[in-house]
């Protein structure tokens, strides 16, 4: 999968240069090319950003520069245009999925006040948020994006890694536990060192409602759930009470 990522701040993107992301790279299952929006500026001192028309705070940046930028990118056709904004929908797991199945995305990086909108309306396909609050630029969202996309990307990841973690059935994921087995008196539950799978399967499904029950019980609504599922629930609900 090919990501171009089109950016005023190319240098930020170190932290996916390491670890699996880094290593993604390395054995080609996925390229991030970083295209600097600044080399696409005509003024001599690399001017991108201007005021806003109508007043206001902050600066806005040039659509013919955003333009050349993105025009740079030869096999641009095949592509989906992503501009990562607060004002987009949110990134969640189903959308994430939907990105990885995509062949090459270009990540549109804001900064300062934002972009002019009409290069916005030429170019984009989608507006992707992060959260409901204001970064200073979409490069913290564009690594957030890649990251999370690339994870499902084959080869990426060791197979079934991405399968049982949060969000994948819909709940959040079991409790995980490593050596010692005992830490400050806190002992590994005894059924994960018994070696019988179908227990421990049986166990980490009631963790993971467990888990969801009490920290995202919003998620609840849209699990596909068993007789056995609904009567650990319950049983939690009692508990609680
Ligand atoms: C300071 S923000 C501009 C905010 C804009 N003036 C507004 O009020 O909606 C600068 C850039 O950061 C990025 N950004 C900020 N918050 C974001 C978020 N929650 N998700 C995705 N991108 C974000 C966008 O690319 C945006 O153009």
């Amino acid at each position: 999968m090919k990501f171009d990522v089109l950016s005023l701040f190319p240098e930020m993107f170190e932290p996916i240069k390491t670890s699996i992301i880094g290593r993604a790279q390395e054995k080609k299952v996925i390229e991030i090319n970083l295209i600097n929006i600044r080399d696409f500026s005509k003024d001599k001192h690399k001017k991108v950003d201007d005021t806003p028309y109508g007043g206001g705070a902050g600066m806005v940046l040039r659509p013919d520069v955003v333009y050349e930028a993105y025009n740079s990118i030869q096999d641009k056709d095949d592509a989906k245009v992503i501009f990562l904004s607060p004002k987009g929908s949110r990134l969640t797991h189903k959308k994430v999925l939907e990105l990885s199945k995509e062949k090459h995305l270009i990540l549109l990086c804001g900064h300062y006040e934002g972009i002019d909108q009409r290069v916005l309306d030429e170019i984009v396909d989608e507006e992707i948020s992060i959260g409901d609050y204001v970064l200073t630029g979409g490069e913290l969202p564009a690594m957030v994006l890649i990251d999370s996309v690339s994870r499902f990307v084959g080869g990426v990841l060791g197979s079934g890694s991405s399968e049982e973690e949060s969000f994948a059935d819909g709940l959040l994921e079991y409790p995980q536990y490593t050596r010692p087995d005992d830490f400050k008196g806190k002992l590994v539950p005894e059924i994960l060192i018994t070696g019988n799978h179908a227990k421990i399967n049986k166990w980490r499904r009631k963790e993971s409602l467990k888990m969801t029950y009490l920290k995202r019980p919003d998620l609840l609504k849209n699990v596909e759930l068993s007789k056995e599922d609904r009567e650990t629930l319950e049983n939690l609900k009692n508990e609680c009470q």
